[in-house]
């Protein structure tokens, strides 16, 4: 398999440099053609969100079925999760912003899973308390994205447990140690935790089916990483009795110091805006972004830059530029030539500013209701 040992996706590791279509092809997931997001285009009415105008989200899972579904009246749901080990960064948003827009225009429920077990298993470095106090806190920038309170319901996986575990009981006896072995890469010194994990990561994929005792079909926007754990739950779903979930993949967002993922693991906390970061510090890491652009002015003005590679761009394209029109300006200016890094970084740091300020606003006031979607009970006890 040329060029497949070049780079790893899995959810506990990403590595080199990777090549998207490659690793559709080895994941086995079918590509998100323009006939496919027209229909989606057609059942949401008016625009495609710009994530999926732009490319970001590139591949799927059972997304036409999904849509047949929907157009003879049959409601889904949309899922997602964070596994909090710090504080989110904008990258981290990706997912999330995608299924508020189609709560917006669907008016779907929205299940949003926060796994601070399953970052305490994975990470050596952090306490309980850690992943339980940064699980609450990520839970409030979600939240603040504009979720309806009224749709959105949150498994916490340690305070939900009990709503949990009645489906994890079944779910976990359909998975043998050697999938996840195989699918996850787990080693003789893996933790039991881990090897668990991915029952508890299925359920809420099958929770509503459970608890309205009828088939509520899933969407699942997620990072391709993510797709290895739902290979795990769609191999097991109709011996469940349930609908295997459809997923919609994005590729991972470039951090910003030219690496291929906004990842902070390690050392590597200007690789990447996190929403708490200070103005001051979010300018100093935008100013200091990988861009690709050339040596000197001279040579940009009359060779151009390569958007594709600049980490800059990648902030424009998932989040700051607020138009097609603009995202096509900016493109279009830093491959002819036109548009200098210095003045494109300091035009999207305005937006960064505004942005962060209304993302604060917006997050205190979903500390009043944030408690009220945690779901604690089971719908019945088997
Ligand atoms: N495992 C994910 C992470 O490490 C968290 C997660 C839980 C998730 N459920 C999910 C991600 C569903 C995407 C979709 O961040």
């Amino acid at each position: 398999m040329p060029g497949s040992e070049e780079f790893v996706v899995t959810p506990y590791e990403v590595k080199g440099r990777i090549d998207y279509e490659r690793l559709r092809e080895l994941f086995g997931t079918q590509e998100l053609s323009p006939e496919l997001l027209e229909r989606v285009r057609a059942a949401t009415g008016g625009d495609l969100h710009p994530l999926l105008r732009r490319g970001v989200y590139y591949s799927h899972r059972d997304l036409a079925a999904l849509l047949d579904g929907h157009a003879k009246g049959h409601p889904f749901f949309l899922y997602s999760g964070r596994g909090p080990s710090g504080p989110l960064h904008t990258s981290h948003l990706v997912p999330f912003e995608l299924c508020r827009w189609f709560q917006e225009r669907l008016h779907v429920p929205m299940y949003i899973q926060i796994t601070d077990d399953e970052k305490y298993w994975a990470r050596g470095g952090l306490t309980r308390e850690e992943t339980a106090s940064w699980g609450l806190e990520n839970l409030y920038d979600i939240l603040a994205l504009g979720f309806d309170p009224k749709r959105t319901h949150v498994f916490f996986d340690s305070r939900s447990i009990a709503a949990l575990y009645p489906l994890a009981i079944r779910v976990a006896r359909k998975i043998p140690y050697s999938t996840v072995k195989a699918v996850f890469g787990f080693e003789p010194s893996t933790n039991i935790g881990l090897v668990f994990y991915t029952a508890l990561q299925s359920v809420p994929c099958f929770w509503p089916s459970w608890a309205e005792g009828r088939t509520v079909p899933c969407l699942i926007p997620c990072g391709i990483d993510q797709d290895p754990h739902f290979r795990v739950t769609r191999d097991i779903a109709e011996g469940l009795g349930y609908p295997k979930p459809a997923l919609l993949h994005s590729q991972m967002i470039p951090g910003l110091l030219g690496e291929n993922v906004m990842s902070t693991t390690g050392d590597r906390a200007d690789n990447a805006l996190f929403l708490n970061d200070p103005k001051a510090v979010v300018d100093r890491k935008v100013r200091n972004a990988f861009t690709g652009g050339r040596a000197t002015v001279e040579e940009q003005r009359r060779l151009g830059a390569t958007p594709e590679v600049c980490s800059v761009w990648a902030l424009w394209r998932t989040r700051f530029a607020e138009s097609e029109e603009k995202f096509r300006e900016v493109t279009d200016g830093c491959r002819s030539g036109t548009l200098l890094c210095g003045e494109c970084k300091s035009q999207v740091l305005e937006r960064i500013h505004a942005f962060y300020r209304r993302h604060a606003e917006a997050r205190e006031k979903v500390k009043e209701w944030a408690e009220s979607t945690i779901v604690t009970t089971a719908p019945k006890p088997l």
